[in-house]
C-alpha cells in the first residue's frame, strides 16, 4: 500500500531544503563537480566526497553508471542522506531517454528503502548536460509514475529548480492545465 503522496515543484537551492534525502545530479566518478553536485559537495562538508571515495574503492570501482543511484552520508545538510544519481549526457550524445527517467525512478525507490519521508530532486541532466526542456521535467513526472506503487515510506516529492524557465517546465509537466 503507497502512502498519500504530496508533490511540489518550487524555486531554490537544494542544498538549503529541510528532507530526509537529496538527490545529487552527480556525474558517473562521484568525485564531484560543478552545479548541483558541486553546491551539494561545497555546503554538506568533506564527508560527502570521503563516502563516495569509499563507494569507488569498494562497490563502485568503475563509478556510478548512468541511471543508477547510490546514497551516502547527507554531511552538513539538513538531510539523513544524500542519494547521487548519473543523469545521461545530451551533450554527449547519450539520448537513452529511459536512462533519465530511470534516474528518478530509482532515487526514490532507494530513498524509500532507506526509510525517508521526504525527497528534494533537482533537474537531473538539464544544466550541464543539456537535456532540453520541457522533456527533462517529462522524465521526471514518468519516473515518479514508475516508482510510485514502490513507495511505502516517501509521502513528499519536492522538485527543487533552480530558474523560472525550469520550474515552469516541472509545473507544466506535473500540474497540467485543464
Ligand atoms: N539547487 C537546485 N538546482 C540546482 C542547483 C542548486 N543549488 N545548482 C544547479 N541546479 C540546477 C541547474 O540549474 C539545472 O537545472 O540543477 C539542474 C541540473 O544541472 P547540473 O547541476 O549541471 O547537472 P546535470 O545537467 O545533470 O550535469 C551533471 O554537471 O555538475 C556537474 O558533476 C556534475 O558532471 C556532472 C554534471
Amino acid at each position: 500500500m503507497s502512502e498519500p503522496l504530496t508533490v511540489r515543484c518550487e524555486l531554490g537551492d537544494i542544498t538549503t531544503v529541510h528532507v530526509d534525502v537529496i538527490v545529487n545530479a552527480a556525474n558517473s566518478t562521484l568525485l564531484g563537480g560543478g552545479g548541483v553536485d558541486g553546491a551539494i559537495h561545497a555546503a554538506g562538508g568533506p564527508e560527502i566526497l570521503a563516502a563516495c571515495r569509499a563507494l569507488r574503492r569498494s562497490t563502485l570501482p568503475d563509478g556510478l553508471p548512468v541511471g543508477a543511484a547510490v546514497a551516502t552520508t547527507a554531511g552538513r545538510l539538513q538531510a539523513r542522506w544524500v542519494v547521487h544519481t548519473v543523469g545521461p549526457n545530451w551533450n554527449a550524445g547519450q539520448r537513452d531517454r529511459s536512462l533519465l527517467v530511470s534516474c528518478y525512478r530509482e532515487s526514490l525507490v532507494l530513498a524509500d528503502s532507506l526509510g525517508a519521508a521526504s525527497v528534494a530532486l533537482p533537474a537531473v541532466s538539464a544544466g550541464v548536460y543539456g537535456w532540453p526542456l520541457p522533456d527533462a521535467a517529462l522524465a521526471a513526472r514518468d519516473g515518479l509514475a514508475e516508482a510510485r506503487p514502490r513507495l511505502t515510506h516517501v509521502g513528499e516529492v519536492r522538485f527543487v529548480l533552480f530558474s523560472e524557465a525550469v520550474l515552469a517546465a516541472f509545473r507544466a509537466a506535473f500540474e497540467p492545465a485543464d
